[in-house]
């Protein structure tokens, strides 16, 4: 007889639906598995029987297949063993095959029989929902991730033997609760950081307008705890992006949370431009992708290799990477905003302190070449701080300043300012002595056409914060102030 379930695979960043299909028949006793599994897969047969025949219930002795289609799809993990338990059962007469019809089965079982979690459970249960299942019977300690997933009926089960006696209707198991969120990792409070006003206020301008930041000084200073500190002052995601969030991190088995606060990643800069836009075989997301929505934190930007810089630049310009391997193509998130700190030169001291020679400070500014450079809006100099200065805004004030100003951007334009393209630059209202200023700066050799597009993006930004409709004189000279030339003075004043 023939019988079928339903479980999941994880692909990249989704999870797949998976018909399993059982047949016993008459011939020589046996169970294969077939449907391009991994070892996790195939080991499948050991537990199921095992677990089967701990329930207290028997296989015949007869020939089994067990098929898991779509039969191209490479399926990875141990989260088949239930669907391939009932699948099993089914076809041999012990479970009425109809009652497995819109029920998604998840989860790994051990010998004994019990439900074990497994990877991806948010990604599964929207993929469920997606599939028009109705139930999803799921570990007992994945239930509250799944249930936060609306519309979706999650059960959760501990052994075998309790799955098989829902499915037939003995047994009724309320439904799981979503789990409280626990609202991610804390993020610390701006107001620790003193004496760096001007540093402080470029944080806040680069969260206003989502503009990437570049973090320049000596040691010491207080760059890495400004840069850890920007998720704090970043408005919550909306429910769509939380959504594609958790699934990015349940598929890349970080965890099961649905948190609104934007991603904040910080690979070392020992990371593979693999692990940094993703790839390999089988396919993974990479850094980028896991801070989509957020924000990617590069510190000592100068020591990543060559290679893995070079290869954001595609991503970071089209908020997306195309991964190609094994004969498919993925398209992978990346709409990141970069967050990157370095020392002004290899000893750190920078200006009149330095002791490197001027071709190790060459040497080491190329390393970040000028189309990286180009995608970074903002510069800000993080200079020694003032032992006695005073402590920066806190968190909840800034919050509040840079919603509003966001607020303000997704009216008039339904983007933020970083993600104005060119065109739109042209097109922002600006004051005429504003736009002369300008103007003779990029007459003079001051400015490139690119730079001045940046100054103006920074600037309405500047103008947002302020409540301004306009992009006035005074916006334009603080953009000015914070632009971006590491390859000039503004390296060196880092120091001095
Ligand atoms: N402006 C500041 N306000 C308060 N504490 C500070 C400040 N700057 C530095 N500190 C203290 O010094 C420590 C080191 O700062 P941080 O790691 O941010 O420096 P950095 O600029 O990133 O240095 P490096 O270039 O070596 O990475 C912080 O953990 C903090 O305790
Ligand atoms: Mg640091």
């Amino acid at each position: 007889m023939l019988a079928r379930s339903t479980a999941f695979t994880l692909d990249v960043l989704d999870a797949v639906p998976v018909r399993v299909e059982a047949d016993v028949r008459p011939g020589l006793p046996g169970l294969t598995v077939v449907g391009l599994g991994d070892a996790a897969v195939r080991e499948a047969r050991e537990r199921v029987q095992s677990a089967i025949a701990n329930a207290g219930l028997r296989l015949p002795q007869r020939r089994m297949v067990v098929h898991l289609a779509p039969a191209w799809l490479r399926k990875r993990g141990s989260a088949f063993d239930l669907a391939i338990a009932c699948a099993l059962l089914a076809a041999s007469g012990q479970v009425e095959p109809t009652q497995l019809d819109g029920i998604g089965l998840v989860g790994e079982l051990s010998l004994a029989g019990e439900v074990r979690p497994v990877a991806g459970t948010i990604a599964i249960a929207l993929a469920a929902r997606e599939a028009g299942l109705n139930r999803l019977l799921v570990p007992v300690e994945a239930a509250g991730a799944a249930a936060l997933v609306a519309g979706l009926t999650v059960i959760p089960v501990a052994t075998l033997g309790q799955a098989l006696d829902v499915i037939a209707g003995k047994l009724t198991v309320p439904a799981a609760r979503p789990a409280a969120g626990g609202g991610g990792a804390p993020v610390p409070e701006l107001a620790d950081v003193r004496g760096q006003p001007d540093a402080v206020r470029a944080l806040e301008v680069a969260a206003a307008g989502r503009h990437n930041l570049l973090l320049v000084g000596p040691p010491g200073t207080g760059k890495t705890m400004l840069a850890r500190r920007l998720p704090g002052i970043l408005p919550p995601l909306e429910d769509a992006a939380t959504l594609q969030v958790a699934r990015i991190r349940s598929t890349t088995g970080l965890d099961d949370a649905l948190d609104p606060q934007p991603p904040f990643r910080a690979p070392h800069h020992t990371i593979s431009p693999i692990g940094l836009v993703g790839g390999g075989v089988p396919p993974r997301a990479g850094e980028l992708t896991l801070a989509h929505h957020g924000v990617l934190f590069l510190d000592e930007f100068g020591e990543y290799s060559r290679l893995a810089l070079e290869a954001l630049r595609q991503p970071l310009e089209d908020g997306s990477v195309l991964l190609a391997r094994g004969g498919r193509s993925t398209r992978l998130p990346t709409d990141v905003q970069l967050v990157a700190a370095m020392n002004p030169c290899p000893c750190g001291r920078g200006g009149h302190h330095c002791r490197c020679s001027d071709a190790d400070v060459a040497r080491y500014r190329r390393r970040i070449s000028g189309p990286l450079l180009d995608r970074i809006d903002l510069l800000a100099t993080v200079l020694r701080p003032d032992p006695g200065g005073a402590p920066a805004p806190t968190t909840a004030e800034t919050l509040a300043r840079v919603g509003e100003a966001r607020e303000r951007q997704h009216r008039r334009q339904g983007s933020t300012n970083a993600a104005l393209s060119a065109a739109e630059v042209g097109r922002l209202a600006i004051d005429d002595d504003a736009g002369e200023q300008l103007e003779a700066l990029y007459r003079r050799g001051g400015l490139s056409m690119r730079g001045a597009h940046r100054v103006l993006r920074v600037g309405r930004t500047i103008a947002d914060l302020a409540g301004d409709d306009r992009i006035e004189l005074r916006h334009i000279g603080r953009a000015l102030g914070l632009r971006q030339d590491l390859a000039g003075d503004a390296g060196e004043a880092a120091a001095a």
